[in-house]
């Protein structure tokens, strides 16, 4: 069943505190060099102690929440993908809902890691289908430096903290979301992982070490070569599924993970640079968050213009993959 839903408004939130590549050489034995032109990253933003991922969350939220000239009260569902809640129970969707100052909704987390937003999207989708009177915030949220180990310089130097959300309706004026595609591959899940916390990783004794399994763990080139293969396949599908074609695409958002990941996905469709927005110079990987930081952003900024065809697509953790047509 396809429905036609309406994003009626986006918002989105970075913590104040910044961490340049100068900073970071002075943690672990890289350089801005390195880091530049393996993954196009300048700087990114790290939550302070006091904040977590709801505050990001909520940040965003309200935001969304103006731009669609909306009320937090009027909401009905709450979706939240992250894979960095602030506990793992309370979700990060009750948290936020408690924040905003509401009760008594459908709430609730999906792990779908960078694709989270996606995933939630789709959510969102379903959720109207059923209840076409919904008003449903999304949310892509996450601290993933606190799941960063700082003496792992493999990974610490990719990741930084955000948060994007959206408010979607049936009715209403905005952008129309056409589809929503997702899919997934278990199989290789162990080329990303943070197990700690998890069942499968037993607890830590007070007073000893963290373990390394708490922090992300990744295998990075094998990751590199799924996520470009996979977009690209999923890009393809929703476009065949929609009668459209990769001429028709305005503007391309991918997953902002690493810039060769980004240009390579744009090459694959022959959608020339200026088409596709990037961020990732000054967020790095946001994980589920980078998509609609990025979609807030290229709105705000005219990249997105009124009668533009968007393409949305994501990879991460898990694996999981998606893509979401867009008609501004
Ligand atoms: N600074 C300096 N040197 C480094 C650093 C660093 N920060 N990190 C790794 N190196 C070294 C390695 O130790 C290695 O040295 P060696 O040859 O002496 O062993 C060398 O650089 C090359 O390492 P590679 O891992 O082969 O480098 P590669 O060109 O593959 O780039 C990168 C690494 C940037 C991680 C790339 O593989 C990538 O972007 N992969 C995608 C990973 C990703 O985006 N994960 C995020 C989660 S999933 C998602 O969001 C899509």
């Amino acid at each position: 069943m396809s429905i036609d839903i309406v994003l009626r408004g986006l918002g989105r939130y970075v913590p104040e505190k910044t961490l340049t590549n100068a900073a970071l050489e002075k943690i672990v034995d890289t350089s801005d060099e390195w880091i530049f032109t393996r993954t196009g990253i300048r700087v990114r933003h790290i939550a302070s102690e006091e904040q977590n991922t709801s505050d990001l969350a909520v940040e965003a939220a309200r935001q969304a929440l103006a731009n669609a000239n909306m009320e937090a009260e009027e909401l009905t569902h709450i979706v939240v993908g992250t894979f960095t809640p602030d506990a793992m129970v309370p979700s990060c969707a009750c948290v936020v809902e408690e924040k905003l100052g509401i009760k008594g909704r459908a709430v609730y987390d999906i792990a779908a890691a960078c694709s989270g937003f996606l995933y939630a999207l789709e959510n969102a989708r379903a959720i109207l289908a059923l209840h076409p009177e919904a008003r449903v915030l999304v949310i892509g949220a996450e601290t993933v430096t606190r799941r960063i180990n700082f003496e792992d310089r493999t990974t610490c130097v990719l990741f930084g903290d955000g948060a994007g959300a959206a408010v979607l309706t049936r009715d209403g004026e905005g952008p129309k979301v056409l589809d929503v595609k997702l899919s997934s591959d278990g199989s290789l899940g162990r080329l990303l992982t943070v197990n700690g916390g998890g069942s499968c990783s037993s607890y830590s004794r007070p007073g000893e070490p963290i373990r390394e399994d708490y922090f992300v763990q990744m295998e990075g080139r094998e990751i590199f070569k799924h996520a470009v293969r996979s977009m690209t396949g999923v890009c393809n599908e929703i476009l065949e599924d929609n009668g459209r074609t990769r001429h028709d695409i305005d503007v391309l958002i991918p997953h902002q993970a690493n810039w060769r990941i980004i240009d390579a996905v744009g090459r694959k469709f022959d959608v020339p640079p200026e088409k596709v927005y990037s961020n990732v110079d000054r967020y790095g990987n946001t994980s589920a968050a980078s998509i609609p930081l990025a979609l807030s952003e290229a709105v705000d900024n005219d990249f997105v213009k009124d009668g533009d065809l968007v393409l949305l697509t994501s990879f991460g953790g898990g694996f999981t993959w998606a893509s979401a047509l867009l008609q501004f």
